[in-house]
């Protein structure tokens, strides 16, 4: 797996020990992941400290591999519009890299971190895999560029991959300490430390909030599913959809305060409202979204009230 001290790989490194995996081989550069993400299941992990962009040791680390999980990504649609060039060269070009080393190395399938934001703003929700791409970040472009990548290793190189389009993934472990940091893990730190949130936009943004373990689910069954998958592309997401006012308020009354947000400028590169069609996904990939917003919220937020005693 790439990426897997991050959030979603150190979260996908547990779904497949617990589904029976003897060993997890993680390729990281712990740029944005953490390997404290991996702490309790060290032991069964063959950890490689590496960028993605190194061909050989990433391709060493998979000789004997069947399945990549390709999760190493530079994520943040904001971080992409500040910083362009390093998003560019890990998302792209380390992807491209990933899918050469793998194929060299006899992988069989590799799956891939997609994202919702290739959409853009679409007159129709919810979000189908059919509809025209129109990435409005270079984060979204990247990313797209990337499932593009994947479907032509597959038709041109026989490599089997599977791109999953992520939509705004939150849960345990996902790191609140930037300003590119996943929004709703600010939104539980500030109600954690009464403090006050900024919301950018009117707060009617709306998001398909997906709780980690939905997308470890699907990641599983997308390594599991037949060779017809192959090459194609899936919604990864819950299928509902929650503003920002809807998620700050949820958060106040879990924790019996009163809090008003601060309201800044909406962001450059933003989508307005985001929402996954789950259809395909359950049809092919034979994963439905099995944790409802609010209970993946109330079990994250008492994740990080534990953290922060631990
Ligand atoms: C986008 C992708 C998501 C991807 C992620 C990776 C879309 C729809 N989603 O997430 O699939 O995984 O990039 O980085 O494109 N916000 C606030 N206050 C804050 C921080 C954020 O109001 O303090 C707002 C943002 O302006 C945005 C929303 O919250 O409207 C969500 O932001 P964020 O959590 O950063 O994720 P996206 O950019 O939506």
């Amino acid at each position: 797996m790439t990426g897997g001290a991050g959030f979603i790989g150190s979260g996908l490194v547990r779904g497949l020990l617990a589904k029976g995996a003897s060993r997890v081989a993680v390729v990281d550069s712990l740029l944005t992941g953490y390997e404290r993400n991996l702490d309790e299941v060290r032991g069964s992990v063959d950890f490689h400290k590496v960028d993605i962009r190194d061909y050989d040791t990433v391709r060493k680390a998979m000789e004997g591999i069947d399945v990549v999980f390709h999760e190493a990504a530079i994520p943040s649609v904001p971080r992409s519009i500040n910083e362009p060039l390093p998003s560019h060269d890990v998302n792209i070009n380390g992807t491209f890299n990933v899918l050469r080393a793998a194929k060299d190395a006899g992988v069989r399938r590799v799956i891939y971190a997609a994202s919702s934001s290739a959409y853009g703003d679409t007159l129709i929700l919810p979000k189908v895999e059919t509809m025209l791409a129109a990435p409005k970040s270079p984060y979204a472009a990247q990313k797209l560029m990337g499932e593009y990548y994947m479907s032509v290793w597959a038709s041109c190189f026989g490599l089997e991959t599977v791109s999953l389009r992520y939509f705004n993934v939150f849960g345990p472990r996902q790191d609140p300490g930037s300003q590119y940091s996943g929004v709703l893990s600010l939104f539980i730190s500030a109600i954690l430390d009464r403090k006050t949130p900024t919301i950018f936009g009117d707060g009617g943004t709306s998001r398909d909030f997906t709780y980690v373990e939905d997308v470890v689910g699907l990641n599983i069954k997308a390594a599991e599913a037949p060779s017809s998958v192959s090459g194609k592309v899936f919604n990864g997401g819950n299928g509902g959809r929650i503003t920002l006012n809807e998620a700050w308020n949820l958060l106040q009354k879990f924790e019996g305060v009163s809090i008003p947000a601060n309201y800044g400028p909406e962001r450059p590169g933003d989508v307005r409202d985001s929402q996954a069609d789950t259809t395909a996904a359950v049809r092919e990939l034979g994963h439905a979204p099995q944790v409802s917003f609010e209970d993946g919220l109330r079990k994250t937020l008492e994740w990080y009230r534990s953290a922060r005693q631990a």
